[in-house]
This record gives structure tokens, C-alpha cells and sequence, in this order.
């Protein structure tokens, strides 16, 4: 795919990532935005937050081909995306929710929380638990690339896994 102007926010020429895996996934993960290894292969996760996420995903008998991944904003964006570029992104991924069904929601990070559920929820105050929101139920972690950066974070990150873990075989 040739790099173009975003169509959202009509600011940057890095390219649409779309969210990957499997379509009948029973659990979903959702990021913030693509970086720079992601917008240069067009999938999410694949850079060193990627990695750091496969390696702890498969730690936990998680295996990445049985999930759906994906991000609130589907194109790279230079620091954190803006409320405006969140905003325009939502009903894309929305529809991608509705389309996945999944039955257990992954947050990872802050962007992904305040974005997807509320803005009164955050990564700091509630990681490890289970927010039940409309139809669908969501589990909130760190962002990859603060647990893979952040030692502190990191055994947070590591604990809340091992939860998801056990989440993730209770859906069978
Ligand atoms: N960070 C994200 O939030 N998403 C990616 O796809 C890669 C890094």
C-alpha cells in the first residue's frame, strides 16, 4: 500500500494499519496508535511493543493467532493522538468491535481506556480489573512499551497477564 494523506485527519501521509487476526476472535486487544515499524509494514504490534506483547502473550499460552489486535487510531501519529483524531477514529473502530464480537476486550494503555470506555477510567487506577460497558466487557493493562520500558510497570503488566490468563480460558 502507497503511503497517502490520512483520511481522518488529513494531516500525515502514514498509511491506514488495520486492526489483524482472527476474525472470530473470542478476545481482543486494542493499542493506541501504530509506530513507526508498524505504518512502515501496514500491521499493528509488529515493532518492539509488538514483540514485548507476543513474547508475553505466548508466556501466558496465549497464542496471537487466536486473537483480534488492533488500535483506537489506524494510522502513525507524531506523540499522542488528539481528542480530534480520537474522535474520528471511534466509529471506525466501533464497527470493528461489533464486527469481532470478542467477548473479552484488552485496553492496553490509557488512550485505549479513556477512548473506547470513559475518561474517568485510567491505566494507573484500573489495570487488572474487569469494566463492564454497554455490551461488551473490557480488561485494562499498560501499554506494551511502558511495561517493556518501565521495570515498576512491567511486574504490574506481567501480574495483570497472568489474570488475563485465566480470563482467557474461562471463555474457552
Ligand atoms: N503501539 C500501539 O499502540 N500500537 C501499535 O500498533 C504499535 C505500538
Amino acid at each position: 500500500m502507497i503511503p497517502k494523506k490520512c483520511a481522518l485527519c488529513g494531516k500525515t501521509k502514514y498509511r491506514h494499519v488495520p486492526g489483524v487476526g482472527n476474525p472470530k476472535a473470542k478476545l481482543m486487544l486494542i493499542g493506541e496508535a501504530p509506530g513507526p515499524q508498524e505504518d512502515k509494514l501496514g500491521k499493528p504490534f509488529v515493532g518492539p511493543a509488538g514483540q514485548f506483547l507476543n513474547k508475553q502473550l505466548a508466556a501466558v499460552g496465549i497464542d496471537r493467532k487466536d486473537v483480534w489486535i488492533t488500535n483506537v487510531v489506524k494510522h502513525r501519529c507524531i506523540g499522542p493522538p488528539d481528542d480530534k483524531i480520537i474522535g474520528k477514529s471511534l466509529p471506525l473502530l466501533k464497527k470493528e468491535i461489533k464486527s469481532i464480537k470478542p467477548n473479552l476486550i484488552v485496553l492496553l494503555g490509557d488512550t485505549a481506556v479513556k477512548a473506547v470506555v470513559d475518561k474517568n477510567y485510567s491505566v494507573s487506577k484500573d489495570h487488572g480489573k474487569i469494566i463492564k460497558s454497554g455490551k461488551f466487557s473490557y480488561f485494562v493493562v499498560h501499554h506494551p512499551s511502558a511495561a517493556r520500558r518501565f521495570k515498576r510497570i512491567r511486574k504490574i503488566f506481567l501480574s495483570d497477564f497472568n489474570k488475563l490468563a485465566t480470563l482467557s480460558r474461562a471463555l474457552g
